[in-house]
């Protein structure tokens, strides 16, 4: 398995190959046309999986590690000797299709136990987020940090639910926010709790795959933030793209201010 910093690079190399590959199918019916079914038991849109395949091509040939687990292609071995990559190649697949300038590459390597390295790049305008495992957290290479937001009031989140839970999670536990969003591709928005942009992010549908969410928590890990499941209690995914859990990851007051009200 590479190293932190040279799976970045990697990373980095092939996420600007998928930019210029989807760049004309962006916003348009032909890239957003299914295709096939996914291994997360959704369907593949055309853009997905041209991204897919060259992420999927640049890894093999650079034995990254010994797996990929991809949300459209599942579980592959691309012939290295250890470690798997979690690969979301579309993060915010809709948004893409529709033009909407927000869904990214999302990609994680883990060493089996922990995730050692996190990138998430935004290709619709290139900002690029990374973190090596206990080396800190960057956002086109400088370092960046969680808010120091200290009020749930005045704060910015990112909130996943459905209308039940808008009710008996949201409203009736109290979690009263300034600005709620619910942008569409949550490794970017994990990521801007990272540098501040957001004080949170909350998803309580429970469908939140690994593919989806390790990058980003390492990334929001690196820069200071606080990630576990709702209540306060650990987050485990399963290395299973049908797989989905809740989440929330927060600065640190923000994080001790929800769990105490949804605990
Ligand atoms: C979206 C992304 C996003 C998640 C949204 C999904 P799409 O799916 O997976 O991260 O938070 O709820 O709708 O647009 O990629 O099919
Ligand atoms: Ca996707």
């Amino acid at each position: 398995m590479l190293d932190g910093h040279s799976f970045l690079d990697i990373c980095s190399a092939a996420s600007a190959e998928v930019k210029k590959a989807v760049s004309p199918l962006i916003g348009t019916a032909y890239g957003s046309e299914n295709i096939v079914m996914g291994a997360d038991n959704t369907p593949t849109e055309r853009l997905d999986k041209v991204a897919e395949d060259i992420i999927l091509k640049i890894f093999s040939e650079k034995k990254v590690c010994k797996y990929i687990l991809s949300e459209e292609a599942g579980l592959v071995d691309i012939g290295g000797d250890s470690g798997i990559a979690y690969l979301d190649p579309i993060d915010g697949s809709f948004n893409a299709g529709e033009g909407i300038p927000f869904y990214a590459v999302s990609i994680a390597l883990s060493d089996g136990v922990d995730v050692i390295a996190g990138f998430v790049m935004n290709l619709a305008n290139g900002e690029t987020f990374t973190a090596v495992k206990g080396e800190g957290s960057k956002l086109n290479g400088k370092p960046i940090h969680v808010s120091n937001k200290s009020e749930l009031r005045s704060s910015a989140m990112s909130i996943y639910c459905r209308t039940q839970e808008m009710k008996s999670m949201i409203i009736e536990k109290g979690i009263h926010v300034r600005r709620c969003r619910m942008l569409g591709a949550s490794a970017i928005e994990l990521s801007y709790v990272a540098c501040g942009r957001l004080d949170g992010f909350l998803d309580l549908r429970g469908n939140l795959r690994v593919t989806d969410a390790a990058a980003g928590i390492l990334i929001c890990r690196e820069a200071g933030g606080i990630v576990s499941l709702p209540d306060g209690s650990e987050c485990v995914f399963k290395d299973d793209v049908k797989y989905g859990s809740k989440l929330l990851v927060a600065n640190p007051e923000i994080h001790r201010i929800v769990t105490g009200l949804m605990g």
